[in-house]
């Protein structure tokens, strides 16, 4: 009806428990946000989907957890201590600071446009390890998930049944003092990541990137509703970095333009490399069945969980005109990933035949399925609440159940209801 903006999808969210603004009884902190009791389920089912998907229906991929300290010289080998930084130029009016692509010639807050310079800094966050002054180790907070990964590459290796070509998926926080942290959870200063390094022999590089460019587009297109609202996007030659043959984004047609989703990169053999020369630890595999000895090259998969699950709520918005004249506002959101299967009501809270049979239909489905109970306000009002957080099916236990034991299912995206046996209730939000 009309168009999806980052506004309203913020405001349902701080409305219905999906995200919140951290701090916010003081004031707010720029760049962290929380999830509500509606968000965590959501970003739990979308996890769990991405394991599913990555990790569960492979034979050579397996999972890790990581921590997020680890040991500083880890971000020396990875090169962040010296080169993680991030552009910004003030506004030398307002002293806003901006990204430089983020700017299309006046400030976008005072309207001025005289800038500074664009300015480098490191955006690694610091911190520290022990309590004693002088003895305290300096330290960071991972600034991307993956590098646990290549630090568990021998552990694993070493401890699983694994043979190259094999993966480790990991979803983890990662942390960037990000000097503009914008467009609610877009961009944030904690997040987390859902990566993929896939290891194999060198050889075998180009097949194997392609083959992981193309499933990462496919689980995305299995789960937004507009499929025209994704595409790659190709980095230019001259912009990558040494190491790497190639990369590609997946990215999303924001409100604000074509946006950065995940990453697909060809990471050769640079991270061994330097994780071995910086430990001093030999980090090659050698083949089981040929004895042959290599460094692992590596294909990364490296989403934003809270980015693309914004993309994934601006994709699943709709406002609907409904014939009397009302606005409905309804989060067609993929069914896996709603926060509740369905939600119970007593069609009335003042007959209790009614509820007791309602909270015997909350117990049975329950027991396979998130569900949500509501026996506030009218039906109506219940409904209304249901399609705002996505939720696929509301379910009505009312007289006729007593009589017939059967309920009305009504179905968000259609609003059509149907009477189902009890029995086959189960089945039918399958
Ligand atoms: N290990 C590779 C890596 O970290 P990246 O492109 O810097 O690559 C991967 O990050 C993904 O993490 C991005 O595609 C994006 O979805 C997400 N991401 C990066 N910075 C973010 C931020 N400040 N806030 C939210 N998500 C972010």
């Amino acid at each position: 009806m009309s168009e999806v903006t980052l506004e309203k999808i913020a405001s349902l969210c701080k409305r219905r428990g999906i995200i919140f603004p951290n701090s916010e009884i003081y004031g707010g902190i720029g760049g962290f946000y929380d999830y509500g009791p509606v968000g965590v389920e959501m970003k739990n089912n979308y996890k769990k989907y991405w394991w599913k998907y990555m990790v569960d229906k492979r034979e050579n991929v397996v999972g890790i957890d990581g921590t997020i300290i680890t040991h500083p010289k880890v971000w020396e080998a990875s090169g962040h201590v010296k080169g993680f930084a991030d552009e910004a130029m003030e506004c030398k009016k307002c002293h806003a600071r901006f990204r430089p692509e983020d700017i299309d010639g006046k400030c976008p807050k005072c309207g001025s446009s005289d800038f500074t310079e664009a300015r480098k800094y490191n955006i690694l966050f610091n911190t520290e390890i022990g309590v004693i002054e002088g003895e305290k180790m300096p330290a960071y907070l991972r600034g991307e998930a993956c590098q646990t990964i290549y630090l568990d590459f021998k552990n694993v290796v070493d401890s699983t049944r694994q043979q190259i070509p094999f993966g480790i998926a990991q979803i983890g926080k990662a942390f960037r003092n990000e000097i503009t942290p914008n467009k609610f959870t877009f961009r944030t200063r904690e997040f987390e990541q859902w990566d993929l390094q896939y290891f194999v022999k060198p050889e075998d590089m180009q097949k194997s990137f392609e083959y992981w460019k193309e499933e990462r587009m496919k689980f995305y297109k299995g789960l937004f509703r507009n499929q025209e609202s994704l595409r790659f996007h190709q980095h230019p030659k001259e912009k990558l970095v040494f190491y790497a043959k190639d990369a590609y984004d997946i990215e999303y047609l924001a409100p604000w333009g074509w946006a950065e989703a995940e990453g697909i990169h060809w990471r050769g053999d640079y991270d061994l490399t330097q994780h071995s020369t910086f430990s001093g630890k030999d980090l090659s595999y050698t083949d089981p069945m040929t004895g042959e000895k290599y460094i692992p090259n590596i294909v990364e998969t490296s989403g934003g969980v809270d980015r693309t699950f914004l993309f994934l709520l601006l994709d699943a918005y709709d406002e609907e005109q409904l014939d009397n004249g009302d606005v409905r506002t309804v989060l067609r959101i993929h069914k896996d990933i709603a926060a509740y299967r369905a939600a119970v009501f007593p069609l009335v809270s003042n007959k209790e035949e009614i509820v007791k049979k309602a909270r015997e239909v909350f117990g049975m489905l329950s027991d396979d399925y998130k569900v949500l109970w509501d026996s506030r306000g009218n039906i109506g009002k219940r409904y209304r609440y249901q399609d705002e957080i996505g939720t696929p099916y509301c379910i009505t236990v009312d007289y006729d159940t007593l009589e017939n034991g059967t309920v009305t299912v009504r179905d968000r995206d259609t609003m059509k209801q149907e009477r189902v046996k009890i029995e086959d209730l189960s089945e039918a939000i399958a």
